[in-house]
C-alpha cells in the first residue's frame, strides 16, 4: 500500500484491508448509547490492531480484553493499563509473560481449576509477586470453565485462601448465543446463561466473600446483558468491524471493514476478483459484495473470489468491489496492516501487530 494519505480508497491497489471510520464511529456510538450503566470492555481478538485501539483510547476507552498473550503485550505497548487476558494461562513460560506485562498494565487472567491457582501461586511465591484471576464459569458454551453454582463457589474459596492471588471476580462468555438467529429462542438462553452466572455471584456473596466484577456477552447478546441485574461489563469485539455474518442477527452495527478487491476476469454471468482465502476468512460462511446484492460470491479460492453476476451488468476488467467478509476477527488475522479511512478518503495506515500469531 502505497501511504497516499487523502487519495480516495478505490485508488489503492488491491487486496487492501480498509477500515471506514465513519461506519466504525456510529457502531462505536450505537454500544456506548445503549450500554445502561455497564461497563464496555472491547475485545482486542477482533482488532488486533494497535493503531485502532489508541483511536479508541482517543475517544475515552481505556479497558480491553484479549484471547492470548501476543494480543496482551501489544496492548501493554500501547498504552494499556487495564487488560484482561480471557482466557486460562498454562506453564511457566506463559506465566512469565503475564508477570513482565505486569511492568506495564493492570493485568487479570482467567482460571478454571485448582492446576491454574497453583500454578499461578507456586510461580508468584518463588518471584515474590502475585496475580489478579477471574473465576471463568461454563454458562453454557462447554468451553473452558468450572459449572455455575456451587464447583465455582469451591473454586473461588480456594483462590481466596491461596497465597499471593486476589480474586478479581467472574467471567462468563455466553459464546454458544453469539449468532443464533431465532430471536425468541436467543432472548431466552441469554437470560438464562446470565441468571446462572449471576446467582453464582450472589452464591459467594452469601459466603462473605466480595466479587468485584463480573464480565459477560459479546456483540451478538449485548443487547440481553446491559439488561441483566447482577452483571457489571460486557466484553464485545467484532461490533466495531463487524461482518455479514453477524450483520444478519445483529443489523444495528454495519460492516465497516471490507477487503477491496480488483476485477481480474469476466465471462458471461460470471466475474474473479484478485482476493481469495488468503485475504478474505471464509470461517463462518460466504463473505458479499457490499452494495451490490445481486453480485453473489460462490466460490473462494487461495487467491480468486468468483462472483456471479446474472441480473446487473457485468463490471470493467480492473474495477473494484469491496468484499464484506464472514468473519472480520479471522481477517484481521490474515492482514499485516489495514488503511483507515473516512468519506471513501484514505486517513491513516494502522500495523495489525498481532495478525498471524496464536502464542
Ligand atoms: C471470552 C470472550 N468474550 C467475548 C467475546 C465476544 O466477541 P465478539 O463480540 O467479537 O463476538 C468472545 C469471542 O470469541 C470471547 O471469546
Amino acid at each position: 500500500m502505497s501511504g497516499n494519505q487523502s487519495a480516495s480508497v478505490f485508488e489503492l491497489d488491491s487486496p487492501q484491508l480498509i477500515i471506514d471510520l465513519d461506519i466504525l464511529d456510529k457502531n462505536l456510538e450505537t454500544m456506548v448509547n445503549g450500554l445502561n450503566g455497564k461497563n464496555l470492555r472491547i475485545h482486542f481478538k477482533s482488532l488486533k490492531c494497535g493503531g485502532l485501539v489508541k483511536y479508541l483510547m482517543g475517544k475515552g476507552h481505556s479497558s480491553f480484553l484479549c484471547a492470548k498473550l501476543n494480543e496482551a503485550e501489544v496492548l501493554a505497548d500501547i498504552g494499556v493499563k487495564n487488560i484482561l487476558i480471557a482466557n486460562e494461562i498454562v506453564g511457566d513460560l506463559k506465566i512469565a509473560r503475564v508477570d513482565s506485562l505486569k511492568t506495564k498494565s493492570k493485568v487479570k487472567v482467567c482460571i478454571d481449576c485448582e492446576e491454574h491457582l497453583f500454578a499461578l501461586s507456586n510461580f508468584a511465591q518463588k518471584f515474590n509477586t502475585s496475580f489478579d484471576v477471574l473465576a471463568e464459569v461454563d454458562i453454557g458454551m462447554n468451553r473452558c470453565g468450572t459449572f455455575p453454582g456451587i464447583p465455582t463457589l469451591d473454586l473461588v474459596k480456594k483462590i481466596v485462601a491461596t497465597k499471593n492471588i486476589r480474586f478479581s471476580g467472574l467471567q462468563g462468555y455466553d459464546g454458544h448465543l453469539q449468532l443464533m438467529l431465532d430471536r425468541t429462542e436467543k432472548t431466552k438462553k441469554a437470560f438464562e446463561a446470565f441468571a446462572s452466572l449471576v446467582n453464582t455471584r450472589r452464591l459467594i456473596e452469601n459466603d462473605g466473600i466480595e466479587v468485584p466484577l463480573v464480565t459477560t456477552a459479546g456483540t451478538g447478546t449485548w443487547e440481553f446483558a446491559v439488561q441483566a441485574e447482577g452483571i457489571d461489563e460486557i466484553q464485545p469485539g467484532s461490533f466495531l468491524l463487524m461482518d455479514c455474518i453477524y450483520n444478519e442477527v445483529r443489523p444495528e452495527f454495519q460492516p465497516s471493514l471490507t477487503v477491496l478487491s480488483t476485477v481480474i476476469s469476466r465471462r458471461t454471468g460470471l466475474y474473479v476478483l484478485d482476493a481469495g482465502s488468503k485475504a478474505i476468512s471464509k470461517d463462518f460462511g460466504m463473505p458479499i459484495i457490499k452494495g451490490k446484492p445481486d453480485e453473489k460470491i460462490f466460490k473462494l479460492a487461495e487467491e480468486h473470489t468468483r462472483v456471479e453476476c446474472v441480473g446487473s451488468p457485468l463490471p470493467e476488467i480492473g474495477d473494484k468491489r469491496e468484499v464484506v467478509t464472514a468473519h472480520c476477527c479471522a481477517t484481521m488475522n490474515l492482514h499485516r496492516s489495514v488503511v483507515a479511512s473516512r468519506s471513501g478518503k484514505v486517513v491513516d495506515v494502522w500495523p495489525i501487530e498481532a495478525s498471524g500469531r496464536y502464542d
